[in-house]
């Protein structure tokens, strides 16, 4: 993964295992205002190299997502968070932006998000998209969603 510098401190490196407690620390508040989706210590150690983290010089972690690849052709942007203090101060862009190297460099046609914050991602150039367009296995972690009967997300999509 290409490094990206986020303003003169804050760096962005891929993640490691050493960072799965603080992942999970970063992502607890959001997974309670059902802004993400719950992960496991397991899920997150399984899937550790699909993850992006940002650090500030002091080492702690401010900010993480992940891209998620479902075929030759589409992947998904998840588990973006960026820590509550540091929010807008481009962190969240510079993860994107982090992942969508990520995804033209594996030669991926298309990412997209599900998200309750569609223009965070218009500003990025994603646009809304119908959630009916994406393949069925895209829709196995609603199964393990509290809102899955009232779900409030809107899909959004870029081309690559
Ligand atoms: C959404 C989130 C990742 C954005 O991160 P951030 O670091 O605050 O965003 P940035 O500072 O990089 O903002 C980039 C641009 O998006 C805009 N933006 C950020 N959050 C926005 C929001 N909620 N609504 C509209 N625009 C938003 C910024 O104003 C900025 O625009 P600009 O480039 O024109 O100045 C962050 O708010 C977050 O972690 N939220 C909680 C978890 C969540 O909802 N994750 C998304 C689930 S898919």
């Amino acid at each position: 993964m290409t490094s990206l510098s986020v303003g003169t401190a804050t760096k962005l490196r891929p993640a490691t295992l050493a960072d799965v407690v603080a992942m999970e620390v970063l992502m607890a508040p959001f997974v309670a205002s059902g802004d993400l989706l719950p992960r496991s210590n397991y899920d997150l150690c399984r899937h550790i190299k699909e993850y992006v983290v940002a650090e500030t010089p002091d080492g702690s972690l401010v900010g993480t997502g992940s891209l998620k690849v479902y075929s030759t052709a589409l992947a998904e942007i998840a588990g973006l968070a960026v820590r509550d203090d540091q929010q807008g101060r481009g962190v969240g862009k510079a993860l994107v932006e982090a992942l969508l190297v990520d995804a033209r460099a594996l030669g991926l046609n298309e990412v997209f998000g599900l998200t309750r914050k569609p223009l965070f991602f218009m500003r990025l150039g994603f646009r809304v998209v119908e959630k009916e367009q994406f393949p069925l296995k895209v829709w196995a972690d609603c199964a393990r969603c509290p809102r899955q009967h009232a779900c409030d997300e809107v899909a959004v999509a870029l081309t690559l």
